[in-house]
C-alpha cells in the first residue's frame, strides 16, 4: 500500500495550531518568545490569519501584508511551516458599514447587525468581490512564500441566510433542479396537501420560521441548496487562490457531525479533509470511554471522506474550552491519549486552538498551549511538549492509512429527513446515536468501519450495516442489491426504505424500491414505544434481546426467521430475519435493541466475510494504520487503571521496547506497535 504523505516539507506528523500574532503586534518580545517556545514544544506548523482581515485591510483598499510576511519568514527560518487561512470568517466593521448586504438575514427575516463571525451572506456579490480582492492579494503576498504549505478556507463554514438575494438564488436553483417544470416540483413536494400548490418558482419562499415549514420536500431542498450555495462560495475562494498559487493544496475545517451542511458534497473540492475536535471529556452523562469512542466515530466520518489518504485534526484544545456547559480540565495523561487517538484513527496532524491565550474578549479563557502566565513551565505546556516528542517518534506513521472491509451507511439526506419527519416518537428518533452505537460495537471487535454515504461504491466492502435507512437515494437499493449478490453481508433495521429522495412514500409496501425482495419481508406497521415500554426478541440461538422505542410488524415472504417478538399483540411474529443470496446475506432487524445485543449477528457477518476480530479488554481502543513499510497497531487505554493486553508482538514506538505476547498499559496509556 502506497504512502500518501500530506506534506513532504514536514516529512512526518504535523504538530501545531492556530496562532494569532495579530493580537500581539505591539509586543515584539512576546512574538520572539513564541518562536522559542514553539520549538521547545515540538511545533512544526501553525495556522495563521484565520481572522486577520482587519489587520490586513484596516480601511477599504488599504492593504498591509508586510507584518504577516515577516512572521511567516521568521517561523520558516525556525523550521515552522504555515497553514494560511483566508480571512473571510469574520468581517471588519467598515465592510459591513458600507456593504450591508454582506450581513445575513435570519429565519424570521431579520438582518443581523455587524458583529461576531461566520455569519456572512454566501450569495452577496459585493461580499464576494471584497473576498476576491483580499484572497488574491493574500495569495500574491503570502501564498508564494515557501513556508506556506496549505490554504485553510475561511473558518468552520456553516449557517443559513434568508436575505432576498438568497431567496432569489434558491428559486433559480429550484428552477434548474426541476428543469423549469413547476408541475414536477408540485408533484414531488405533494403540494396538493393543504392547498400548498405553487404556480411559479418565484412564489417559493425558503422555510422561514414564521412561514412554510410543513412541506418536507421544501425543507430538504433548502438544506441541499444551503450546502450547494456554501460549496459554491468555498469553490469561489479556492478558484481565486488557485489562479495565483495553483500548487498549494486547500482544506476547510469541518465540525464533526455538524448537521447544517452535507460535508460529503464539499469533500471532493478539497485536497485534504480537516476537522475541529472538541469532545466534552470527563462529563457527568457518559463514561470517559464513551466520550473517546464517540470521538473515534467522528474521526472515522472524516477519514472516510477521502479514503486512502490521511486527514487532519485541525483544532483541539490542549487543556479546556470555554464554551462547554462545564469547562473541565483534561486530566493528566488525557492530552497524550487524545492526540494519539487522532493519529490512530488516521489523522496526520495534532493541532490546537490555540497557541497563546489572548488577554481579552470572548476567548480570553479558552485553553491554549501558553497561558496568561506566559511560561513554558506549566502542566499544559509540558503535556504539549511531550506530545510533540512522541509525534516526532511516530513520524513513520505519516502517510499510512486505516483500511477496512466493513462500512456503516450514514447519510446526511437521511439524517435531515429523519429529523423532519412527523412520525415515530419525536424524542426517540436518535438516528445518529443508533449509527454510532453500532459503529462502536464493531470497534469493540477491533473493526474500524468506514462511514459512507448511501450512494457510495460498496464494492470494496464485505460487511455493510445500514441502520434506519428511511430515505433511499436513487440507486441506493441497486447498490445494496449488487453488494449482497456479490456475496456481501448486509444488515438493515426498522425504518428502512419508506421514502424516496423527494420524501414521497413508496407504494406497495416497505422497504421500497425492490428492497422487500432483497430482504424477503414486508414491514406492515411500526409501533413507537413510550420510554417505559419494553418488548423482547427470542432469538433462535436461545438468547433474548430487549426491544425499546420501535418495533415493526413484519410479513415474511421468503426469509428465514431468526428471532420473534416475545410480547404484545404481535408476540411470536418475526423480528429478525435473514435472506440468503448465494454467499451473500441480507439481515433485517425490525426493532430497536442495543448494539451490544446484536453483537452475535455482527460476529457472524464478519466470520462469513472472512474478517477476523480482535477482542480487547473493556475500555481499550484498537486501531491499525498501514502503508508499504508495514503496519502500526495502536492501543489506547481509556481506563484510569492499568490493563493487560494479550497477543501483542512488535516494537512499541512509545516506550522503544519490544513486546512479546503480553503488555501492560498504564491508566490512559498508549502503545504503538510497529509490525
Ligand atoms: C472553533 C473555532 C476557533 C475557536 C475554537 C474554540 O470552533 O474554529 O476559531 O473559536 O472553536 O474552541
Amino acid at each position: 500500500m502506497e504512502k500518501k504523505i500530506l506534506f513532504p516539507q514536514i516529512g512526518g506528523l504535523v504538530h501545531g495550531g492556530d496562532y494569532n500574532p495579530d493580537q500581539w503586534l505591539d509586543r515584539p518580545d512576546i512574538l520572539e518568545e513564541d518562536v522559542r517556545m514553539m520549538k521547545k514544544a515540538g511545533v512544526n506548523c501553525v495556522t495563521l490569519g484565520v481572522f486577520s482581515w482587519a489587520a490586513y485591510e484596516p480601511e477599504e483598499g488599504n492593504f498591509h501584508f508586510e507584518w504577516m510576511e515577516k512572521i511567516i519568514e521568521k517561523l520558516y527560518q525556525n523550521g515552522i511551516y504555515t497553514i494560511l487561512s483566508t480571512p473571510s470568517g469574520a468581517r471588519p466593521a467598515w465592510l459591513d458599514g458600507r456593504y450591508i448586504e454582506a450581513m445575513r438575514v435570519d429565519s424570521r427575516g431579520v438582518r443581523d447587525h455587524h458583529g461576531k463571525r461566520h455569519n456572512h451572506c454566501m450569495t452577496s456579490e459585493r461580499f464576494r468581490e471584497k473576498v476576491a480582492v483580499i484572497d488574491r492579494m493574500l495569495a500574491e503576498h503570502l501564498g508564494t512564500h515557501p513556508g506556506v504549505i496549505l490554504y485553510h478556507i475561511s473558518n468552520e463554514l456553516g449557517g443559513e441566510c434568508f436575505c432576498p438575494r438568497c431567496v432569489q438564488k434558491f428559486q433559480m436553483y429550484l428552477a434548474e433542479r426541476y428543469e423549469y417544470d413547476i408541475d414536477r416540483l408540485n408533484a414531488e413536494w405533494w403540494t396538493s396537501f393543504w392547498s400548498h400548490h405553487y404556480n411559479t418558482f418565484s412564489e417559493i419562499e425558503p422555510p422561514f420560521e414564521n412561514g412554510e415549514t410543513s412541506v418536507m420536500g421544501l425543507n430538504m431542498e433548502w438544506k441541499r441548496f444551503t450546502t450547494w450555495n456554501m460549496n459554491n462560495f468555498m469553490q469561489f475562494e479556492i478558484d481565486v487562490l488557485r489562479s495565483v498559487t495553483p500548487d498549494i493544496p486547500v482544506t476547510t475545517n469541518f465540525m464533526g457531525l455538524f448537521g447544517g451542511l452535507d460535508y460529503r458534497k464539499m469533500a471532493p473540492k478539497l485536497d485534504v479533509i480537516s476537522w475541529d475536535n472538541y469532545p466534552c471529556y470527563h462529563n457527568d452523562w457518559e463514561t470517559f470511554t464513551e466520550t473517546m469512542s464517540d470521538t473515534a466515530f467522528n474521526h472515522a466520518v472524516m477519514r472516510s471522506m477521502k479514503r486512502g489518504k490521511p486527514f487532519m485534526m485541525m483544532e483541539s484544545t490542549p487543556s479546556l474550552v470555554n464554551w462547554h456547559k462545564v469547562n473541565k480540565l483534561k486530566r493528566p495523561g488525557v492530552h497524550k491519549l487524545s492526540c494519539v487517538q487522532a493519529v490512530a484513527c488516521g489523522s496526520d496532524s495534532v493541532q490546537y486552538f490555540q497557541w497563546r491565550k489572548g488577554r481579552g474578549s470572548y476567548e480570553q479563557f479558552h485553553g491554549a498551549v501558553v497561558d496568561h502566565a506566559g511560561t513554558d513551565d506549566s502542566r499544559v505546556f509540558r503535556d504539549v511538549a511531550e506530545a510533540g516528542e512522541l509525534l516526532k517518534k511516530l513520524a513513520p506513521v505519516a502517510g499510512t492509512t486505516v483500511s477496512t472491509r466493513a462500512a456503516l451507511l450514514f447519510d446526511w439526506d437521511n439524517r435531515w429527513a429523519i429529523w423532519d419527519v412527523k412520525a415515530l416518537g419525536q424524542e426517540t428518533k436518535k438516528y445518529e446515536r443508533t449509527c454510532i452505537g453500532i459503529w462502536q460495537e464493531f470497534m469493540k471487535l477491533g473493526i474500524d468501519m468506514d462511514v459512507v454515504g448511501s450512494d457510495e461504491d460498496l464494492s470494496r466492502y464485505d460487511v455493510v450495516v445500514a441502520p434506519m435507512l428511511y430515505l433511499l437515494q436513487p440507486g441506493t437499493a441497486d447498490n445494496l442489491r449488487a453488494f449482497v449478490e456479490r456475496g456481501g453481508q448486509l444488515l438493515a433495521t426498522y425504518f428502512t426504505g419508506y421514502v424516496d429522495d423527494a420524501q414521497l412514500c413508496y407504494l406497495g409496501g416497505f422497504p421500497g424500491d425492490g428492497l422487500k425482495e432483497l430482504f424477503g419481508i414486508v414491514s406492515e406497521e411500526i409501533d413507537s414505544y413510550y420510554p417505559s415500554d419494553r418488548n423482547g426478541i427470542a432469538m433462535k440461538d436461545g438468547s433474548r434481546w430487549e426491544v425499546v422505542d420501535y418495533a415493526e410488524i413484519l410479513k415474511v415472504q421468503d426469509a428465514e426467521v431468526l428471532g420473534t417478538y416475545t410480547d404484545d399483540f404481535y408476540q411470536g411474529s418475526a423480528a429478525v430475519t435473514c435472506k440468503s443470496h448465494g454467499k451473500g446475506n441480507a439481515y433485517y432487524v425490525a426493532a430497536r435493541t442495543s448494539a451490544g445485543e446484536m453483537r452475535p449477528l455482527f460476529e457472524k457477518m464478519l466470520a462469513d466475510a472472512g474478517i477476523s476480530v480482535r477482542k480487547l479488554p473493556e475500555g481499550v481502543e484498537y486501531h491499525v494504520r498501514s502503508g508499504e513499510e508495514g503496519s502500526y497497531e495502536f492501543y489506547l487505554n481509556c481506563n484510569t487503571e492499568p490493563v493487560k493486553i494479550a497477543g501483542v508482538n512488535g516494537l512499541d514506538m512509545v516506550t522503544d521496547r519490544e513486546v512479546r505476547e503480553e503488555m501492560t498499559l498504564p491508566g490512559y496509556g498508549v502503545a504503538v506497535i510497529r509490525q
